[in-house]
């Protein structure tokens, strides 16, 4: 789609039916906020600029648009007519043509913004807009045809007669406008309506008067669904959900039941995993080959390898290294990686931890602010004792060490390469390479004489 394509959003308006004290455009579907859907819809439509007219949070959605789209200023919302206002200045001298649409459609995809911009340009038309046709028109603008079928009007509901409110086909608020015909236009939009506002689809008439305007109908009613209460806005999540759930799948995900399995926007998966029910996938996760995720997993901001398995499991923040087992019943909290092959297994807690490769923390441990070597082996009931009240502190376990259940080290503490703690040891002092210690306070009794290094002296 070519460059000369400006892209105005208008995202000022409060939300009332939405009840938040956050603007409406900010409310996240699968991940993401409303306006960053649109955002990235138009980036995949090419559009080569972007203005978006705030008002209501300006500055966080100034800060969600930083660096993608310039911001006109609505500090008074005065309507959508109003709205295109304010970006006019923005728009003076610029040609081409200009596509309105609202920030709350966050289902709109961007083929269709193409064959908008496309049917205005071979219709010779000044206006192209989207319609629907819909069972339920609702509260939408309805769109009013002459004897010809031109389009004539845009008729707001609370402005409607009765037999224009039976009108099926309704208005998506997304326009295609030769540039300079929309500016001359707005000027003449006067706000003599039931809501006092100045409406942009008044423009609709008067350019019918003047030029030809061409509706668009959809084939896809769901696309110009605009969110403007919290059921519009579970709606959509549903929707935009299975086109996610469905694209995975095509990409050769198996997703054992839709229903219940919520993958965000945002997130990324290797071939031949298998999701299974009751798994929810957030942020910026990303999954590698072959993995099994699920029964019941719940990954924020993941980074998973290859062949990793996540059973019953909430991940946040960390990285699971290729062939890493979680679960049943593990909590891995922000700052964790886990190396090739390590695992943790039911009731354990892992918080802003190193666990290397093939090391095993299988049963009912904490493990916070540690960093464990290769091979290590913790006994269940293990707790690193990080917090003395004041700080946290650091715990080492060096490679091949075997730490026998129950015990709990008081940070911070080193266990040196191949060392053994004895079930139930109260560990305050460092314990050197291949010694066991054991008791409370635990002390050093002899050399480890078993397993790898025995002959370490
Ligand atoms: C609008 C259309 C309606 C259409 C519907 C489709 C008008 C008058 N009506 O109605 O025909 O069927 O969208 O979803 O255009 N906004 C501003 N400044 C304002 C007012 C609104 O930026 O002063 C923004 C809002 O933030 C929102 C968008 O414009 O993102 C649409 O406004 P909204 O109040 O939701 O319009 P609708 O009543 O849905
Ligand atoms: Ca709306």
């Amino acid at each position: 789609m070519s460059a000369s394509i400006t892209a105005v959003v208008l995202a000022a308006g409060k939300g009332t039916r939405m009840k938040s004290t956050l603007p409406k455009v900010l409310h996240k579907v699968c991940g993401r906020p409303i306006l960053e859907h649109i955002l990235n819809m138009l980036d995949a439509a090419g559009v080569g600029r972007i203005i978006v007219v705030a008002g209501h949070g300006a500055d966080e959605v100034s800060a969600l648009c930083s660096g993608r789209a310039e911001i006109a200023l609505q500090t008074e919302q005065l309507g959508t007519g109003h709205a295109v206002m304010m970006a006019a200045p923005l728009l003076q001298g610029s040609g081409g043509t200009t596509l309105v649409l609202p920030g709350d459609t966050p289902l709109l995809r961007s083929e269709t913004i193409d064959r908008l911009c496309q049917l205005r340009l071979e219709a010779g038309a000044g206006l192209t807009l989207l319609s629907a046709e819909l069972d339920d028109p609702g509260s939408y603008g309805r769109i009013v045809r002459g004897d010809g079928g031109e389009v004539k009007a845009i008729v707001e509901t609370k402005d409607a007669d009765p037999e224009e409110r039976k009108i099926k086909e309704i208005n998506a608020a997304v326009y295609a406008f030769d540039t300079s015909l929309l500016l001359n236009c707005l000027g003449r939009i006067g706000c003599n309506n039931a809501q006092g506002e100045y409406y942009l689809t008044d423009v609709v008439s008067i350019l019918s008067e003047e030029d030809r305007v061409e509706a668009l109908i959809t084939d896809d009613p769901d696309e110009v669904m605009g969110i403007n209460d919290r059921l519009y806005l579970s709606q959509a999540g549903k929707i935009m959900r299975s086109r996610i759930l469905e694209a995975w799948m095509l990409e050769g995900i198996t997703i054992i039941d839709p229903d219940s399995t919520f993958i965000d926007d945002s997130a990324g998966i290797g071939q031949d995993t298998v999701i299974h029910p009751f798994s929810i996938i957030q942020g910026e996760t990303f999954i590698g080959e072959g993995c099994s995720i699920g029964p019941g997993a719940h990954l924020t901001n993941a980074r998973l390898g290859k062949g990793v398995s996540v059973q019953n499991s909430v991940v946040q923040d960390s990285e699971l290294d290729d062939g890493v087992n979680i679960g049943p019943y593990a909590y891995i909290r922000p700052g964790s990686r886990l190396a090739e092959g390590a695992r943790a297994g039911s009731f354990v807690e892992i918080k802003n931890s190193e666990i290397g490769p093939g090391s095993a923390v299988p049963h009912l441990s904490y493990i916070g602010d540690s960093s464990l070597g290769a091979n290590v082996n913790i006994g269940a009931g293990t707790i690193t004792c990080n917090y003395d009240g004041r700080e946290k502190n650091h715990t080492v376990i060096g490679d091949e060490a075997f730490i026998g259940s129950n015990t709990k080290l008081i940070a911070p503490v080193t266990v040196g390469e191949g060392a053994v703690t004895g079930a139930g040891a109260v560990v305050n002092k460092d314990v050197p390479p291949w010694k066991v210690a054991v008791g409370m306070p635990a002390r050093v009794i002899k050399t480890r004489d078993w397993g790898k290094g025995n002959d370490a002296g």
